[in-house]
C-alpha cells in the first residue's frame, strides 16, 4: 500500500426528512446564498422546503445553473457574493449545483482578474467561502469531496479544480430524491459512480487488500441496485443504497494508499465541452478502449475485477481481463447507455487529432496510473472509441 493521508470534513446528514435540521447546520447570522439549477428544485417542492427550513436567515436566490456549468454565467454570482457581503452559501442540486458553489467558494476569496486562472492555472483553493449542500441527485460524489468542474464557453474548454478549502462543510442526502428523476438521469448517476470506482481501481496492483475491498463493495452495491433503482426508484431500499454508494464512491476513501487513472475523465471531458454530451455518457464511451488500449499495464487488476463483480471463474488472466472489460460495456447497456461516439454524434470524425491536440497545448503529455500516456495514446483511444 501506498503512504496517504486521509482527511474528509463533510458532515453527512443522511436518510428520509432530514431536511429540518438544515437550520441548526448554518450558523447563526449568516446571510446566505442559496444557489440551484434549472428549476426542477421547483417542480419537487425541495425549494419550498429549504425556503422554509431557512426562514430565519437573510437569504439571497441564485438560480439557473445550468448541467456543466459555465464560468462565464456565474460571474455575476462573484459580483452578488462581494456586493451583497454573503458569507455562507448553500447549493441545493446536483453535481453541477454543487460545482457551480466550489467555483464560487472559490473565486470570492481569488485575488486577481480573470478567476478563470483558478481553474488554467491550477491554482489550489486552500480557503473558500463556507457552503453546505442539499444533494437532489445521486451520482458525482461531489457533496463529500473538494474538487469541482466548470465549462468556460468562450474557449471551448472544461476544466477541473479543487482543494481542501472547497470541501462542503455539511451534505444533506436524502435518498427519496430520486424518485423524481428521470430515467437518463437515474442511469447516469450509476453509470458515472461505477467509473470513478473504476478509475481508482484499475490500474495494477499494490497489495491494498482494504482498498480493493472498499472498492469491489461499491462496485457490487451499483450491480445489484441498479435495475431496481431503474425499475422503481420508489424502492427506498435501492435508493439508499444507491445514493449511499455514489458518495462513497467520490469522497477520497477509496483512493488513499492506490496509485488512480482518471484518464477515462480527461478524455470524457473534452467530449462534453465538445459536443454537450451526458458526463456520465462520455465516460461510458471511452472506458471500453481505454482498458482495451492499456490492456497489458491493467490485466491484473481487470481480471480481479472480473472474478470478483462479474463471477468470471473460467479462462486464463488475459480471458478473464477481456470478458471483465465486456461484461462492464454489457452493464452500461443494460442501462440504456450507448458506448460509441457515433452513437451521439455524426460529426466525430476530427475528435480523436484534436483532443489529442487540446491535450498537447495544455501540456498534458503523461496521463493515467503510470502518467505514461501521450496525446498520441489518447488520440488512438477516441478513436476506438467512434
Ligand atoms: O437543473 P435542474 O432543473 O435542477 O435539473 C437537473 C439537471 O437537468 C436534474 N435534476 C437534478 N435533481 C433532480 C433533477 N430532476 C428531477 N429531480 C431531481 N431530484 O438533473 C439534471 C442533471 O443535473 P446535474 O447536476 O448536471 O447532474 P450530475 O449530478 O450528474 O452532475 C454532473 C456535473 O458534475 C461534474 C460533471 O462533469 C458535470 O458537470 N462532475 C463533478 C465531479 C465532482 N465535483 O467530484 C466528479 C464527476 O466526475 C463529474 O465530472
Ligand atoms: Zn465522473
Amino acid at each position: 500500500m501506498q503512504n496517504f493521508e486521509f482527511k474528509n470534513p463533510t458532515k453527512i446528514i443522511f436518510g428520509k426528512d432530514q431536511l429540518d435540521k438544515l437550520a441548526t447546520e448554518i450558523p447563526a447570522g449568516a446571510k446566505i446564498l442559496m444557489t440551484f439549477g434549472g428549476g426542477s428544485i421547483k417542480k419537487t417542492g425541495i425549494y419550498d422546503k429549504v425556503k422554509l427550513a431557512l426562514k430565519d436567515f437573510e437569504l439571497v436566490e441564485y438560480g439557473g445553473i445550468p448541467a456543466n456549468p459555465v464560468y462565464e454565467g456565474l460571474l455575476d454570482a462573484v459580483k452578488i457574493i462581494k456586493e451583497q457581503n454573503i458569507t455562507y452559501m448553500l447549493a441545493v442540486g446536483g453535481g453541477s449545483v454543487i460545482d457551480a458553489t466550489k467555483f464560487l467558494a472559490s473565486a470570492a476569496y481569488f485575488d486577481g482578474d480573470h478567476p478563470w486562472d483558478i481553474l488554467a492555472k491550477r491554482k489550489r483553493t486552500d480557503k473558500g467561502l463556507p457552503f453546505g449542500t442539499v444533494l437532489t441527485i445521486p451520482a458525482t460524489g461531489s457533496e463529500s469531496n473538494s474538487g469541482a468542474v466548470i465549462s468556460n464557453k468562450a474557449t471551448g474548454e472544461k476544466l477541473g479544480m479543487g482543494g481542501p478549502g472547497l470541501f462542503p462543510q455539511f451534505s444533506i442526502l436524502d435518498p427519496t430524491v430520486i424518485t423524481t428523476l428521470p430515467e437518463r438521469q437515474l442511469a447516469n448517476g450509476i453509470t458515472d459512480a461505477f467509473t470513478h470506482v473504476l478509475e481508482q481501481y484499475l490500474t495494477y496492483p499494490v497489495g491494498a487488500i482494504l482498498q480493493d475491498r472498499f472498492a469491489e463493495s461499491i462496485m457490487q452495491t451499483l450491480v445489484e441496485v441498479a435495475p431496481k433503482v431503474m425499475k422503481d426508484p420508489t424502492d427506498y431500499e435501492a435508493a439508499s443504497n444507491f445514493m449511499w454508494s455514489c458518495t462513497m464512491a467520490l469522497n477520497g476513501l477509496i483512493q488513499k494508499g492506490v496509485p488512480s487513472d482518471w484518464a477515462v475523465h480527461a478524455m470524457g471531458h473534452e467530449l462534453t465541452a465538445m459536443y454537450g454530451i451526458d458526463h456520465a455518457r462520455t465516460l461510458a464511451i471511452v472506458a471500453g478502449s481505454h482498458y482495451r488500449y492499456n490492456f497489458e499495464n491493467k490485466k491484473e487488476k481487470l481480471a480481479q475485477y472480473g472474478e470478483r463483480i462479474w463471477g468470471i471463474q473460467d479462462g486464463s488472466l488475459e480471458e478473464k481481463a477481456q470478458q471483465a472489460i465486456e461484461k462492464t460495456e454489457a452493464f452500461f447497456h443494460s442501462l440504456g447507455i450507448a458506448t460509441k461516439l457515433s452513437e451521439y454524434t455524426e460529426d466525430y470524425s476530427n475528435t480523436a487529432a484534436e483532443i489529442a491536440k487540446r491535450f498537447t497545448d495544455r501540456g498534458w503529455l503523461g496521463l493515467g496510473e503510470r502518467q505514461d500516456l501521450k496525446p498520441a495514446d489518447v488520440e488512438k483511444i477516441v478513436e476506438m472509441a467512434y
